[in-house]
């Protein structure tokens, strides 16, 4: 059991996991699944929750970004857990930001819906891009 007084403890369990077209999500879901369980997160609706949102996070990686990482980390707050999400990665990045989370557009014929999905069941959603070029997502869910 965590021990949680006043406030949130900051960087409590993270890991960074690289993704890309060889290595695939697995490591990412398995490194999701290792921090939800040090917290002891183990509601199934909840785990799949979250698996759903590292799923189209990296995704789109993996379809629009080319190869990234994703940093998952674990924070308490009170007698809540907060999930936040991370994927950067180095392709062109995302140049049209409201084009991007429109219901249903997507560049190459997928479902369009991946964005705003993180958007209506996230409890935060960052896009930016990294100085060097390339997408940068952050989410946060709380639970
Ligand atoms: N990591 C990324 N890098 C570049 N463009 C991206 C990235 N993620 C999303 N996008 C852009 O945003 C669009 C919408 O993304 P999304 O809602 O996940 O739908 P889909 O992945 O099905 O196309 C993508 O089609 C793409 O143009
Ligand atoms: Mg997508």
């Amino acid at each position: 059991m965590l021990a949680h007084k006043e406030g949130p403890r900051l960087d409590i369990h993270k890991r960074c996991v690289t993704v890309s077209k060889k290595v695939g999500l697995s490591q990412a879901r398995k490194a999701l699944r290792d921090i939800l369980s040090e917290v002891n997160v183990s509601d199934e609706i909840k785990v799949a929750r979250l698996l759903t949102i590292l799923d189209e996070l990296g995704n789109n990686i993996l379809r629009h970004g080319e190869k990234g990482l994703i940093c998952i980390s674990a924070y308490i707050k009170g007698d809540k857990v907060g999930i936040r999400m991370v994927a950067e990665d180095r392709g062109a990045g995302i140049e049209d930001l409201e084009r991007a989370l429109r219901p249903g557009y997507s560049e190459d014929r997928g479902m369009g819906m991946g964005l705003n999905l993180l958007k209506s069941i996230c409890d935060d959603l960052r896009i930016g891009s990294l100085v060097e070029g390339g997408a940068y997502v952050e989410v946060w869910k709380w639970i």
